[in-house]
Protein backbone atom coordinates (compact mmCIF):
# COMPACT_ATOMS: atom_id res chain seq x y z
CA UNK A 1 0.00 0.00 0.00
CA UNK A 2 1.21 3.48 -0.83
CA UNK A 3 2.10 5.40 2.49
CA UNK A 4 0.02 8.85 3.20
CA UNK A 5 1.17 11.83 1.54
CA UNK A 6 3.56 13.72 3.99
CA UNK A 7 1.72 16.93 3.69
CA UNK A 8 -1.43 17.81 2.17
CA UNK A 9 -1.15 19.02 -1.23
CA UNK A 10 -1.30 22.51 -1.97
CA UNK A 11 1.60 22.55 1.01
CA UNK A 12 4.80 23.77 0.32
CA UNK A 13 7.10 20.38 0.27
CA UNK A 14 8.74 19.01 3.44
CA UNK A 15 12.86 19.84 3.73
CA UNK A 16 14.81 17.05 1.24
CA UNK A 17 17.38 17.21 -1.40
CA UNK A 18 16.63 15.96 -4.72
CA UNK A 19 20.02 14.57 -6.46
CA UNK A 20 19.61 13.70 -10.01
CA UNK A 21 21.85 11.60 -11.78
CA UNK A 22 22.63 12.82 -15.27
CA UNK A 23 21.60 15.67 -14.37
CA UNK A 24 23.80 18.33 -16.14
CA UNK A 25 21.86 16.69 -19.11
CA UNK A 26 19.05 17.97 -21.61
CA UNK A 27 16.20 16.91 -19.19
CA UNK A 28 17.39 18.55 -16.36
CA UNK A 29 18.15 21.62 -18.42
CA UNK A 30 15.16 21.92 -20.12
CA UNK A 31 12.21 20.32 -17.91
CA UNK A 32 13.51 19.69 -14.22
CA UNK A 33 15.43 22.96 -13.70
CA UNK A 34 12.52 25.16 -14.92
CA UNK A 35 9.81 23.27 -13.38
CA UNK A 36 11.49 23.63 -9.71
CA UNK A 37 12.05 27.36 -10.26
CA UNK A 38 8.48 27.18 -10.93
CA UNK A 39 7.92 25.02 -7.86
CA UNK A 40 9.78 27.72 -6.38
CA UNK A 41 7.88 30.83 -7.46
CA UNK A 42 4.65 29.42 -6.53
CA UNK A 43 5.95 28.55 -2.74
CA UNK A 44 5.45 24.89 -3.27
CA UNK A 45 8.95 24.40 -2.47
CA UNK A 46 10.54 26.43 -0.33
CA UNK A 47 14.21 27.54 0.99
CA UNK A 48 15.09 23.71 2.07
CA UNK A 49 15.58 21.75 -1.07
CA UNK A 50 18.95 21.38 -2.39
CA UNK A 51 20.20 19.53 -5.00
CA UNK A 52 22.82 17.38 -6.18
CA UNK A 53 23.40 17.04 -9.55
CA UNK A 54 25.95 13.45 -10.43
CA UNK A 55 27.39 13.69 -13.57
CA UNK A 56 30.13 11.71 -15.04
CA UNK A 57 31.88 15.20 -16.84
CA UNK A 58 33.94 17.02 -14.62
CA UNK A 59 31.45 20.73 -13.03
CA UNK A 60 32.17 22.92 -15.32
CA UNK A 61 29.88 25.61 -13.82
CA UNK A 62 26.82 23.60 -13.44
CA UNK A 63 24.64 26.66 -12.03
CA UNK A 64 25.05 28.46 -15.53
CA UNK A 65 24.22 25.31 -17.34
CA UNK A 66 20.97 24.78 -15.38
CA UNK A 67 20.64 28.44 -16.21
CA UNK A 68 19.82 27.65 -19.82
CA UNK A 69 16.29 27.67 -20.22
CA UNK A 70 15.18 29.91 -17.60
CA UNK A 71 12.99 32.81 -18.58
CA UNK A 72 15.54 34.82 -16.61
CA UNK A 73 14.01 38.34 -17.72
CA UNK A 74 11.25 37.46 -15.75
CA UNK A 75 11.51 39.04 -12.36
CA UNK A 76 9.86 35.97 -10.09
CA UNK A 77 11.63 33.61 -12.33
CA UNK A 78 14.82 35.29 -11.77
CA UNK A 79 14.21 35.44 -7.40
CA UNK A 80 12.91 31.99 -7.56
CA UNK A 81 16.53 30.76 -9.42
CA UNK A 82 17.97 33.05 -6.97
CA UNK A 83 17.14 30.90 -4.24
CA UNK A 84 17.52 27.31 -5.70
CA UNK A 85 21.33 28.43 -7.52
CA UNK A 86 22.92 28.51 -4.24
CA UNK A 87 21.76 24.96 -3.19
CA UNK A 88 22.88 23.17 -6.41
CA UNK A 89 25.90 21.22 -5.64
CA UNK A 90 27.76 18.27 -8.24
CA UNK A 91 29.15 15.27 -7.53
CA UNK A 92 31.42 14.14 -10.81
CA UNK A 93 31.61 10.18 -10.61
CA UNK A 94 30.92 7.05 -12.69
CA UNK A 95 27.34 5.86 -11.98
CA UNK A 96 29.07 2.21 -11.57
CA UNK A 97 31.65 3.36 -9.29
CA UNK A 98 30.93 2.38 -5.60
CA UNK A 99 33.50 5.73 -4.66
CA UNK A 100 31.01 7.78 -6.39
CA UNK A 101 28.30 6.94 -3.83
CA UNK A 102 30.96 7.53 -0.82
CA UNK A 103 31.42 11.31 -2.23
CA UNK A 104 27.49 11.55 -2.81
CA UNK A 105 26.71 10.44 0.70
CA UNK A 106 29.49 12.67 2.26
CA UNK A 107 27.50 15.58 0.08
CA UNK A 108 24.64 15.04 1.86
CA UNK A 109 26.04 13.89 5.29
CA UNK A 110 22.74 14.81 7.59
CA UNK A 111 19.95 15.05 4.78
CA UNK A 112 16.94 12.95 5.74
CA UNK A 113 14.34 12.91 2.87
CA UNK A 114 16.22 12.38 -0.56
CA UNK A 115 14.46 11.80 -3.86
CA UNK A 116 16.74 10.05 -6.57
CA UNK A 117 15.96 11.20 -9.79
CA UNK A 118 17.47 9.02 -12.72
CA UNK A 119 17.86 11.14 -15.70
CA UNK A 120 20.15 8.79 -16.97
CA UNK A 121 20.35 6.58 -20.25
CA UNK A 122 18.27 3.60 -19.08
CA UNK A 123 20.75 1.14 -19.11
CA UNK A 124 21.59 2.92 -16.13
CA UNK A 125 18.91 2.52 -13.63
CA UNK A 126 19.10 -1.04 -12.60
CA UNK A 127 23.12 -0.38 -11.50
CA UNK A 128 22.30 3.03 -10.01
CA UNK A 129 19.65 1.57 -7.58
CA UNK A 130 22.10 -1.10 -6.58
CA UNK A 131 25.02 0.97 -5.95
CA UNK A 132 22.53 3.78 -3.53
CA UNK A 133 21.38 -0.23 -1.98
CA UNK A 134 24.59 -0.89 -1.19
CA UNK A 135 26.06 2.29 0.10
CA UNK A 136 22.91 2.20 2.42
CA UNK A 137 21.34 5.20 1.12
CA UNK A 138 17.78 3.24 0.11
CA UNK A 139 17.19 2.93 3.73
CA UNK A 140 14.25 5.14 5.03
CA UNK A 141 15.72 4.90 8.98
CA UNK A 142 15.48 9.06 9.16
CA UNK A 143 13.28 10.34 6.39
CA UNK A 144 12.04 9.07 3.22
CA UNK A 145 14.20 7.74 0.22
CA UNK A 146 12.55 7.57 -2.74
CA UNK A 147 13.48 6.57 -6.77
CA UNK A 148 12.61 8.65 -9.85
CA UNK A 149 12.72 7.02 -13.04
CA UNK A 150 12.52 8.05 -16.39
CA UNK A 151 11.34 6.22 -19.31
CA UNK A 152 11.95 4.09 -21.12
CA UNK A 153 11.06 1.19 -18.62
CA UNK A 154 12.63 -1.86 -20.33
CA UNK A 155 12.07 -2.43 -24.09
CA UNK A 156 10.00 -5.40 -23.96
CA UNK A 157 7.90 -7.54 -21.12
CA UNK A 158 11.08 -10.01 -19.75
CA UNK A 159 13.11 -6.63 -19.40
CA UNK A 160 10.29 -4.57 -17.73
CA UNK A 161 10.27 -7.73 -15.37
CA UNK A 162 13.59 -7.88 -14.65
CA UNK A 163 14.18 -4.06 -14.52
CA UNK A 164 11.07 -4.25 -11.60
CA UNK A 165 12.49 -7.25 -10.33
CA UNK A 166 16.09 -5.85 -9.25
CA UNK A 167 14.73 -2.59 -8.29
CA UNK A 168 12.04 -4.44 -6.11
CA UNK A 169 14.98 -6.48 -4.41
CA UNK A 170 16.53 -3.22 -2.94
CA UNK A 171 13.15 -0.77 -2.09
CA UNK A 172 9.63 -1.13 -1.77
CA UNK A 173 7.47 -0.04 -4.70
CA UNK A 174 6.12 2.71 -2.35
CA UNK A 175 9.68 4.61 -2.58
CA UNK A 176 9.23 3.75 -6.83
CA UNK A 177 8.00 6.84 -9.05
CA UNK A 178 8.00 5.48 -12.61
CA UNK A 179 7.62 8.76 -14.58
CA UNK A 180 5.23 9.37 -17.40
CA UNK A 181 5.46 12.30 -18.48
CA UNK A 182 2.38 12.34 -20.00
CA UNK A 183 0.28 12.08 -16.83
CA UNK A 184 2.20 15.37 -16.05
CA UNK A 185 0.09 17.05 -18.70
CA UNK A 186 -3.28 18.84 -17.15
CA UNK A 187 -5.34 18.30 -20.04
CA UNK A 188 -4.68 14.27 -19.09
CA UNK A 189 -5.08 15.16 -15.49
CA UNK A 190 -8.52 16.80 -16.60
CA UNK A 191 -9.66 13.84 -17.93
CA UNK A 192 -10.43 12.40 -14.55
CA UNK A 193 -12.64 15.33 -13.87
CA UNK A 194 -14.19 16.05 -16.74
CA UNK A 195 -15.19 12.40 -16.36
CA UNK A 196 -16.38 11.78 -12.83
CA UNK A 197 -17.34 15.25 -12.39
CA UNK A 198 -19.92 15.68 -15.03
CA UNK A 199 -22.90 14.24 -14.73
CA UNK A 200 -24.40 13.99 -18.07
CA UNK A 201 -20.55 12.59 -19.17
CA UNK A 202 -20.38 9.46 -16.76
CA UNK A 203 -23.96 9.07 -17.71
CA UNK A 204 -23.28 8.62 -21.49
CA UNK A 205 -19.66 6.89 -21.64
CA UNK A 206 -20.23 3.06 -22.17
CA UNK A 207 -20.74 0.44 -24.55
CA UNK A 208 -24.62 1.75 -24.93
CA UNK A 209 -23.88 5.20 -26.31
CA UNK A 210 -20.17 4.91 -27.25
CA UNK A 211 -19.57 3.42 -30.83
CA UNK A 212 -15.92 4.12 -30.10
CA UNK A 213 -12.64 5.66 -29.29
CA UNK A 214 -9.79 7.08 -31.28
CA UNK A 215 -6.77 8.08 -29.23
CA UNK A 216 -4.18 9.99 -31.36
CA UNK A 217 -0.42 11.15 -30.88
CA UNK A 218 0.72 12.82 -33.97
CA UNK A 219 4.13 14.79 -34.16
CA UNK A 220 5.34 16.82 -37.28
CA UNK A 221 8.52 16.34 -35.87
CA UNK A 222 10.88 13.65 -37.00
CA UNK A 223 13.64 11.75 -35.34
CA UNK A 224 16.11 14.47 -35.83
CA UNK A 225 19.19 13.85 -33.53
CA UNK A 226 17.45 10.73 -31.28
CA UNK A 227 18.19 8.17 -34.61
CA UNK A 228 20.46 5.94 -32.03
CA UNK A 229 17.99 5.97 -29.19
CA UNK A 230 14.98 5.79 -31.85
CA UNK A 231 16.31 3.31 -34.01
CA UNK A 232 16.28 0.64 -31.29
CA UNK A 233 13.02 1.47 -30.02
CA UNK A 234 10.37 2.42 -32.78
CA UNK A 235 6.98 4.61 -32.81
CA UNK A 236 5.38 1.22 -30.55
CA UNK A 237 7.93 0.77 -27.70
CA UNK A 238 8.15 4.54 -27.60
CA UNK A 239 4.68 5.54 -27.17
CA UNK A 240 2.44 2.89 -26.91
CA UNK A 241 2.34 0.88 -23.90
CA UNK A 242 3.64 4.05 -21.83
CA UNK A 243 1.95 7.02 -23.23
CA UNK A 244 -0.80 6.20 -25.08
CA UNK A 245 -1.92 3.74 -22.59
CA UNK A 246 -2.01 6.10 -19.88
CA UNK A 247 -4.51 7.81 -21.62
CA UNK A 248 -6.48 4.62 -22.22
CA UNK A 249 -6.78 3.68 -19.33
CA UNK A 250 -7.53 7.40 -18.25
CA UNK A 251 -10.77 7.10 -20.65
CA UNK A 252 -11.77 3.71 -19.51
CA UNK A 253 -11.12 2.99 -16.29
CA UNK A 254 -14.33 2.60 -13.53
CA UNK A 255 -14.63 5.78 -11.44
CA UNK A 256 -12.34 5.02 -8.28
CA UNK A 257 -13.34 5.93 -5.25
CA UNK A 258 -11.07 8.63 -4.27
CA UNK A 259 -8.06 10.36 -5.50
CA UNK A 260 -5.69 8.43 -3.49
CA UNK A 261 -3.32 6.54 -5.35
CA UNK A 262 -3.96 3.27 -4.69
CA UNK A 263 -7.56 4.27 -5.80
CA UNK A 264 -7.13 5.55 -8.67
CA UNK A 265 -3.63 3.18 -9.87
CA UNK A 266 -6.01 -0.34 -8.84
CA UNK A 267 -8.66 1.33 -11.84
CA UNK A 268 -5.85 1.83 -14.23
CA UNK A 269 -4.56 -1.61 -13.82
CA UNK A 270 -7.85 -3.35 -13.40
CA UNK A 271 -8.91 -1.66 -17.15
CA UNK A 272 -5.43 -2.14 -18.59
CA UNK A 273 -5.73 -5.89 -17.25
CA UNK A 274 -9.06 -5.93 -19.28
CA UNK A 275 -7.51 -5.02 -22.53
CA UNK A 276 -7.66 -7.95 -24.72
CA UNK A 277 -3.84 -8.89 -25.62
CA UNK A 278 -4.22 -9.79 -29.68
CA UNK A 279 -3.39 -13.43 -31.13
CA UNK A 280 -1.05 -14.06 -33.68
CA UNK A 281 -3.42 -13.19 -36.43
CA UNK A 282 -5.02 -10.45 -34.95
CA UNK A 283 -2.00 -8.49 -34.26
CA UNK A 284 -1.38 -8.71 -37.88
CA UNK A 285 -4.96 -7.77 -38.99
CA UNK A 286 -5.31 -4.70 -36.32
CA UNK A 287 -1.33 -3.66 -36.22
CA UNK A 288 -0.36 -0.97 -38.51
CA UNK A 289 3.24 0.33 -39.07
CA UNK A 290 4.64 2.99 -41.13
CA UNK A 291 8.21 4.99 -41.98
CA UNK A 292 7.90 8.65 -43.19
CA UNK A 293 9.39 8.52 -46.66
CA UNK A 294 11.36 12.46 -47.83
CA UNK A 295 9.63 15.54 -48.33
CA UNK A 296 8.35 18.08 -45.61
CA UNK A 297 6.23 18.52 -42.55
CA UNK A 298 4.78 21.27 -40.27
CA UNK A 299 6.58 23.48 -42.50
CA UNK A 300 10.30 21.54 -42.62
CA UNK A 301 11.92 19.50 -45.08
CA UNK A 302 12.47 15.66 -43.53
CA UNK A 303 14.64 13.48 -45.19
CA UNK A 304 13.75 9.97 -45.27
CA UNK A 305 13.83 8.15 -41.85
CA UNK A 306 16.06 5.38 -43.99
CA UNK A 307 19.07 8.48 -44.23
CA UNK A 308 18.50 9.89 -40.94
CA UNK A 309 21.93 9.92 -38.76
CA UNK A 310 22.46 6.87 -36.84
CA UNK A 311 19.63 5.10 -38.30
CA UNK A 312 20.88 1.13 -39.81
CA UNK A 313 20.37 1.28 -43.47
CA UNK A 314 18.42 -1.60 -43.78
CA UNK A 315 16.16 -0.42 -40.27
CA UNK A 316 12.94 -2.10 -40.34
CA UNK A 317 11.59 0.36 -37.17
CA UNK A 318 8.86 2.28 -37.77
CA UNK A 319 7.71 5.76 -37.14
CA UNK A 320 4.36 5.40 -37.21
CA UNK A 321 2.03 2.56 -35.68
CA UNK A 322 -1.62 1.94 -35.69
CA UNK A 323 -3.60 -0.64 -34.21
CA UNK A 324 -7.17 -1.22 -33.00
CA UNK A 325 -7.83 -2.88 -29.41
CA UNK A 326 -10.67 -4.51 -27.67
CA UNK A 327 -11.33 -3.87 -23.53
CA UNK A 328 -13.61 -7.14 -22.30
CA UNK A 329 -14.95 -5.47 -19.74
CA UNK A 330 -18.55 -4.74 -18.79
CA UNK A 331 -18.72 -1.19 -19.82
CA UNK A 332 -16.49 -1.42 -23.38
CA UNK A 333 -17.76 -5.00 -24.44
CA UNK A 334 -18.15 -4.31 -28.48
CA UNK A 335 -16.49 -0.98 -28.52
CA UNK A 336 -12.82 -0.95 -30.10
CA UNK A 337 -10.06 1.76 -28.91
CA UNK A 338 -8.17 2.84 -31.95
CA UNK A 339 -4.46 4.30 -31.27
CA UNK A 340 -2.05 5.70 -33.33
CA UNK A 341 0.93 7.52 -32.98
CA UNK A 342 3.81 8.73 -35.26
CA UNK A 343 6.62 11.33 -36.56
CA UNK A 344 6.61 13.29 -39.42
CA UNK A 345 2.62 13.97 -39.62
CA UNK A 346 0.57 17.10 -40.65
CA UNK A 347 -0.32 18.41 -37.03
CA UNK A 348 1.04 18.55 -33.84
CA UNK A 349 -2.02 16.79 -31.99
CA UNK A 350 -2.83 14.96 -28.99
CA UNK A 351 -6.32 13.85 -28.70
CA UNK A 352 -9.18 11.23 -27.63
CA UNK A 353 -12.04 11.27 -29.52
CA UNK A 354 -15.39 9.73 -28.31
CA UNK A 355 -17.52 9.05 -31.06
CA UNK A 356 -20.79 7.94 -29.78
CA UNK A 357 -22.96 5.62 -31.84
CA UNK A 358 -25.79 6.92 -34.54
CA UNK A 359 -29.23 7.92 -33.58
CA UNK A 360 -32.35 6.48 -34.68
CA UNK A 361 -33.52 8.21 -37.52
CA UNK A 362 -37.12 7.42 -37.13
CA UNK A 363 -38.46 10.97 -36.73
CA UNK A 364 -36.66 12.31 -39.74
CA UNK A 365 -38.37 9.29 -42.67
CA UNK A 366 -40.32 12.27 -44.00
CA UNK A 367 -37.41 14.41 -44.37
CA UNK A 368 -34.42 14.43 -46.83
CA UNK A 369 -32.15 13.67 -43.95
CA UNK A 370 -30.56 10.29 -44.57
CA UNK A 371 -28.34 10.29 -42.03
CA UNK A 372 -27.37 12.04 -39.06
CA UNK A 373 -23.95 12.73 -37.91
CA UNK A 374 -22.62 11.04 -35.29
CA UNK A 375 -21.90 13.24 -31.20
CA UNK A 376 -17.85 13.58 -30.92
CA UNK A 377 -16.49 14.23 -28.26
CA UNK A 378 -12.75 15.53 -28.70
CA UNK A 379 -10.56 16.00 -25.85
CA UNK A 380 -7.71 17.96 -27.02
CA UNK A 381 -4.51 17.13 -25.21
CA UNK A 382 -2.22 19.45 -26.90
CA UNK A 383 -1.45 22.08 -28.42
CA UNK A 384 -4.81 24.35 -28.11
CA UNK A 385 -5.23 22.26 -24.84
CA UNK A 386 -9.31 21.73 -24.57
CA UNK A 387 -12.72 19.79 -24.91
CA UNK A 388 -14.72 20.11 -27.97
CA UNK A 389 -18.33 18.51 -28.03
CA UNK A 390 -19.74 18.05 -32.16
CA UNK A 391 -23.28 17.60 -32.57
CA UNK A 392 -26.07 18.83 -35.29
CA UNK A 393 -28.18 21.51 -35.32
CA UNK A 394 -31.26 22.41 -37.47
CA UNK A 395 -30.39 24.63 -40.33
CA UNK A 396 -32.62 28.01 -40.27
CA UNK A 397 -35.19 28.03 -42.86
CA UNK A 398 -38.44 26.53 -43.72
CA UNK A 399 -37.28 22.54 -44.39
CA UNK A 400 -35.69 20.04 -41.44
CA UNK A 401 -32.31 20.11 -42.18
CA UNK A 402 -29.39 19.71 -40.00
CA UNK A 403 -25.82 20.75 -39.74
CA UNK A 404 -23.13 19.58 -37.93
CA UNK A 405 -22.06 22.49 -35.01
CA UNK A 406 -19.63 22.36 -32.21
CA UNK A 407 -19.31 23.59 -28.39
CA UNK A 408 -15.94 24.54 -28.15
CA UNK A 409 -14.25 24.74 -24.53
CA UNK A 410 -10.33 26.43 -24.57
CA UNK A 411 -8.05 25.81 -20.99
CA UNK A 412 -6.74 29.31 -21.90
CA UNK A 413 -9.72 30.66 -22.24
CA UNK A 414 -10.90 29.98 -19.04
CA UNK A 415 -8.00 29.67 -17.23
CA UNK A 416 -4.51 31.41 -16.91
CA UNK A 417 -2.23 28.51 -17.60
CA UNK A 418 1.65 30.15 -17.14
CA UNK A 419 4.71 29.31 -18.32
CA UNK A 420 4.47 25.31 -17.10
CA UNK A 421 6.82 22.68 -18.20
CA UNK A 422 4.51 19.76 -17.25
CA UNK A 423 7.19 18.51 -14.71
CA UNK A 424 6.14 20.68 -12.12
CA UNK A 425 2.73 18.23 -10.64
CA UNK A 426 5.48 15.31 -10.93
CA UNK A 427 8.16 17.00 -8.77
CA UNK A 428 6.04 18.13 -6.32
CA UNK A 429 4.05 15.14 -6.00
CA UNK A 430 7.37 13.26 -5.26
CA UNK A 431 8.95 15.35 -2.30
CA UNK A 432 5.05 15.30 -1.34
CA UNK A 433 4.74 11.56 -1.38
CA UNK A 434 1.60 10.87 -3.88
CA UNK A 435 2.24 8.15 -6.52
CA UNK A 436 -1.48 8.07 -8.17
CA UNK A 437 0.10 9.92 -11.60
CA UNK A 438 2.90 7.33 -11.15
CA UNK A 439 3.31 4.20 -13.11
CA UNK A 440 3.31 0.72 -10.75
CA UNK A 441 4.95 -2.02 -11.13
CA UNK A 442 2.17 -4.36 -12.30
CA UNK A 443 0.84 -1.65 -15.04
CA UNK A 444 3.90 -1.03 -16.84
CA UNK A 445 4.09 -5.08 -17.24
CA UNK A 446 1.00 -5.13 -18.12
CA UNK A 447 1.33 -2.57 -21.16
CA UNK A 448 4.34 -4.35 -22.43
CA UNK A 449 2.38 -7.82 -22.21
CA UNK A 450 -0.51 -6.11 -24.34
CA UNK A 451 1.58 -4.83 -27.45
CA UNK A 452 4.13 -8.29 -26.59
CA UNK A 453 2.75 -10.23 -29.74
CA UNK A 454 2.73 -7.12 -31.85
CA UNK A 455 6.62 -6.65 -31.17
CA UNK A 456 7.15 -10.38 -31.57
CA UNK A 457 5.53 -10.11 -35.00
CA UNK A 458 7.51 -7.52 -36.49
CA UNK A 459 10.58 -8.68 -34.81
CA UNK A 460 10.35 -11.39 -37.28
CA UNK A 461 9.70 -9.98 -40.42
CA UNK A 462 8.26 -7.59 -42.81
CA UNK A 463 8.60 -3.74 -43.13
CA UNK A 464 6.38 -0.60 -42.34
CA UNK A 465 4.43 1.07 -45.24
CA UNK A 466 5.83 4.72 -46.60
CA UNK A 467 3.78 7.46 -46.04
CA UNK A 468 4.19 10.98 -46.96
CA UNK A 469 5.69 13.58 -44.54
CA UNK A 470 3.25 16.17 -43.55
CA UNK A 471 0.57 13.73 -44.22
CA UNK A 472 -1.87 11.66 -41.86
CA UNK A 473 -0.01 8.55 -41.83
CA UNK A 474 0.25 5.24 -43.81
CA UNK A 475 -2.89 3.70 -46.40
CA UNK A 476 -2.88 0.66 -43.99
CA UNK A 477 -4.08 3.12 -40.96
CA UNK A 478 -7.24 4.13 -43.36
CA UNK A 479 -7.91 0.86 -44.35
CA UNK A 480 -8.08 -0.39 -41.00
CA UNK A 481 -10.86 1.75 -39.95
CA UNK A 482 -12.21 1.54 -43.63
CA UNK A 483 -12.84 -2.39 -42.95
CA UNK A 484 -15.00 -1.62 -39.55
CA UNK A 485 -17.00 1.79 -41.54
CA UNK A 486 -14.90 4.63 -39.98
CA UNK A 487 -12.84 7.03 -40.26
CA UNK A 488 -10.31 8.77 -38.61
CA UNK A 489 -10.67 11.73 -36.79
CA UNK A 490 -8.63 14.41 -39.00
CA UNK A 491 -5.19 15.44 -37.55
CA UNK A 492 -5.00 19.00 -37.11
C1 LIG B 1 8.64 10.93 -25.51
C2 LIG B 1 9.08 10.19 -26.74
O1 LIG B 1 8.42 10.05 -24.46
O2 LIG B 1 7.45 11.65 -25.79
C3 LIG B 1 9.28 11.16 -27.90
O3 LIG B 1 10.30 9.50 -26.48
C4 LIG B 1 8.04 11.99 -28.13
O4 LIG B 1 9.62 10.45 -29.09
C5 LIG B 1 7.58 12.63 -26.81
O5 LIG B 1 8.36 12.99 -29.05
C6 LIG B 1 6.23 13.31 -26.99
O6 LIG B 1 5.95 14.04 -25.84
P1 LIG B 1 5.19 15.42 -25.90
O7 LIG B 1 5.03 15.84 -24.49
O8 LIG B 1 6.04 16.33 -26.72
O9 LIG B 1 3.90 15.12 -26.58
Amino acid sequence: MAKAKTVAAGDPAPPATLVIFGGAGDLSRRLLTPALVNLTRDGLIGDALDIVVVSRGPDEGIQTQLEEHLELKDKAIKKAWGTRRKRVSYVSGNFDDPETYTNLAKQMAGDANVAFYLATSASFFGTIAEQLAKAGMLDEKSGFRRMVIEKPFGHDLASAKALNKKLLSVMDETQIYRIDHFLGKETVQNIMVARFGNAFMEAVWNNRYVDHVQITAAETVDVGTRGAFYDATGALRDMVPNHLFQLLAMVGMEPPNSFGAEAVRNEKAKLLDAVRVPTNAEAKKQAVRGRYAAGSAGGKTVGAYLKAADVAKDSRTETYVALKLLVDSWRWAGVPFYLRTGKALTARDTEIVIQFKHNALAMFRDTDITKIPPNKLVIQIQPNEGIDLEFVAKKPGPVVDTARVSMDFRYKDAFDLGQRTGYETLLYDVLIGDQSLFQRADMVERGWAIVEPILRLWGKDGAPEEYEPGSAGPAGADALMTRDDRTWHPID
